[in-house]
């Protein structure tokens, strides 16, 4: 699935300030690549990957999916959407530690009222995908910080979403668990799912098949990656070439 922003302005307001995270921000993202976003802390990342994958709405301007306008849809459609389409992978993991690996991996797919069979066969594959499946009866506690990681991505894996947003997943980890979290990432794109990568590494970021550089809440560079260098194309003409 492709994702556009097209001016995308959002403002948090609290008692005397302002701060505008993202400045009429429009960009591009193909579908079924990986691109890797970089940028100074407070530069509106974050705030980008909450309004692409509909946790947060812009105050002008729209999101797209595959073309068309989700941005000004009713909360509940959002969700539903949300839901069906992205699955995101936070800093801060979200895993519930009273239950069990394989059921935090199946719970989304639960969301979904897949069948509780699918969602736990579906949940086993991915930790097994990510070299856990030997920790599929563990509880979260019982994990290394990487191992806690990559559960996190197998609940995404295990969606089998149409698009994975990640946010610095990579952050705390140490090279070797990086390097598992990447190759998890880059199986998602081999399957054909759009991957969006936050990185304060800019070794990572030059990964992607594009690197969008940001700051201030502004696109500053698009540019090819290692994994698109043939394939290049800067996304405003992109956006052209979709009709816009
Ligand atoms: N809920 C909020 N209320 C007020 N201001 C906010 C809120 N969320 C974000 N901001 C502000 O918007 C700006 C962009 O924040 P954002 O979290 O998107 O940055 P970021 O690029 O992800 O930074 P980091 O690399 O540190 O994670 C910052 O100035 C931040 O303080
Ligand atoms: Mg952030």
């Amino acid at each position: 699935m492709h994702i556009e922003l097209h001016g995308v302005t959002r403002r948090f307001r609290s008692r005397d300030v302002e701060t505008t995270a993202l400045n009429a921000l429009s960009l591009a993202i193909p579908s079924g690549r990986l691109t890797t976003v970089i940028g100074p802390s407070g530069c509106g990342k974050t705030t980008m990957l909450a309004i692409m994958g509909l946790l947060d709405a812009p105050d002008e301007g729209e999101v797209r999916f595959d073309g068309e306008c989700v941005s000004r849809l009713s909360a509940r459609r959002r969700l539903a959407l949300r839901r069906e389409k992205v699955s995101f992978i936070f800093q801060s993991l979200n895993l519930i530690e009273e239950i069990s690996v394989t059921e935090n991996v199946a719970l989304p797919a639960r969301y979904m009222s897949l069948p509780a069979r699918e969602c736990r066969e579906r949940a086993e594959q991915a930790l097994e995908d990510l070299g856990l499946g030997f920790r599929a009866g563990h509880f979260p506690f019982q994990l290394s910080g990487g191992q806690r990681q990559r559960v996190a991505i197998a609940r995404a894996l295990a969606m089998r979403s149409d698009v994975i947003l990640a946010d610095e997943p990579t952050g705390n980890l140490d090279r070797e668990s990086s390097a598992g979290v990447l190759e998890a990432l880059l199986a998602c794109r081999a399957r054909g799912t759009t991957v969006i990568l936050v990185t304060h590494d800019p070794d990572i970021a030059e990964l992607g098949d594009f690197v969008v550089e940001m700051q201030g809440g502004h696109v500053t560079l698009e540019r090819a990656g290692e994994l698109g260098e043939r394939r290049a194309a800067p996304s405003e003409r992109w956006v052209r070439a979709i009709g816009t």
